[in-house]
């Protein structure tokens, strides 16, 4: 009997619905070819609910969220709605609620697309960064005293466990043990760790002596390294080649995956998984619900097709992932760009000639 994956679908706002659709027909495209079957149960999460019931999240929404083998999520982002309320009552409270405690980010140039680097191409421009996706200045710890007065004081702490540490880095170093075994290329390079610990000595402490730890314990064949996350920044511009696996907490990952966006061709073509490696993981386009196009068919879909292809990696089907990634390549060599609007080709155009190729 072939296997059956229950995925939830969250399509969220804007131009999020439009990319789904072609991530799951590209899904679709690979589930004939490699012989497995995807069964979908749509949810509304997103803008237009919360406008029309008050609500972000029903109460009953994670513990169903929480059956499923995978979340596909769309976007999540309304024009009418005031920033903060949709992400951390959707987005934030799905991550912290089923413990995706890793937010994959894999930062690679694709040939024939377009980084702003110059002299840099896909040779130079394939890595991952690792953010931790639960601790951190997230948590929301902190608050307010005095506010609207000359005297307001606000505070927001950053906060780590060991615990959440190790986990983290744990995830991390095992995906570097597997990216060295499958190329070459990558064991040549290090596993690094992006913090602040010139002046976050005990955060970033922390994180150094777990990371310093567990890799001259567990992983002594692993070649380690160490950044603070403004001179990381600066590296990843000038010099990506030396990045393989990075690993960093949440706050900062956030920050340098936009970058890393930018350098391997926009967000048009960066997809992330927020993975609870025990549990129910969760894959999205890292762009957001871009309501100034949405509906006009330009959107880039391939963030979405990137996040169905980590979505199946994930769930064990490697080789139908492959032949999605082999696609997509296929398919950005035809593309004229990977931006919104100048690719060439429609929303749908895209996604059908992935789906064809897969
Ligand atoms: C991201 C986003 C979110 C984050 C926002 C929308 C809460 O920027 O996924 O990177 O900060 O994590
Ligand atoms: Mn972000």
């Amino acid at each position: 009997m072939s296997k059956t994956y229950i995925i939830a679908v969250i399509p969220g706002d804007g131009t999020g619905p439009e990319v789904v659709a072609e991530g799951m027909k590209v899904l679709a495209a690979a589930s004939r070819k490699f012989g497995f079957t995807l069964e979908y149960t749509n949810f509304d999460f997103g803008g237009e609910r919360y406008l029309r019931t008050g609500e972000t999240l029903p109460g009953s929404a994670i513990g169903e969220l929480g059956k499923f083998d995978s979340i596909f999520l769309g976007a999540i982002g309304h024009p009418d709605v005031k920033p903060g309320i949709l992400e951390t009552g959707i987005l934030l409270k799905i991550r912290f609620a089923l413990d995706q405690y890793i937010n994959l980010r894999p930062v690679r140039l694709y040939p024939n697309v377009e980084t702003p680097l110059r002299d840099k191409g896909p040779e130079h421009i394939d890595f991952v960064v690792i953010r931790e996706n639960t601790g951190g200045i997230y948590t929301g710890h902190g608050g307010a005293t005095r506010v609207g007065t000359p005297d307001e004081i606000a505070t927001q702490l950053m906060i780590y466990d060991r615990r959440t540490v190790d986990r983290c880095l744990k995830y991390a170093f095992e995906l570097k043990k597997k990216r060295n075994a499958k190329n070459p290329k990558y064991a040549e390079k290090p596993i690094t760790l992006i913090h602040k610990r010139n002046v976050l000595t005990h955060c970033g402490d922390l994180w150094y002596r777990a990371f310093e730890e567990m890799g001259a314990k567990q992983y002594p064949e692993l070649k380690r390294d160490y950044n603070h996350v403004d001179a990381a920044n600066m590296w990843f511009v000038k010099n990506p080649e030396w990045f393989d696996v990075t690993v960093t907490e949440n706050l900062f990952g956030d920050i340098i995956t936009d970058l890393g966006a930018m350098i391997q061709g926009g967000l048009g073509v960066a997809s992330g998984g927020n993975i609870n490696p025990e549990g129910v993981s969760m894959f999205e386009p890292m762009g957001g619900s871009a309501p100034k196009y949405t509906g006009k068919k330009v959107i880039n879909p391939m963030a979405a097709i990137g996040a169905a292809m980590m979505m199946l990696d994930t769930l064990g089907e490697a080789g139908a992932a492959q032949a999605i990634e082999t696609a997509m390549m296929a398919v950005m060599r035809k593309m004229k760009s990977q931006a919104a609007g100048n690719m060439g080709y429609s929303t749908t155009e895209v996604g059908d000639m992935v789906a064809d190729l897969v």
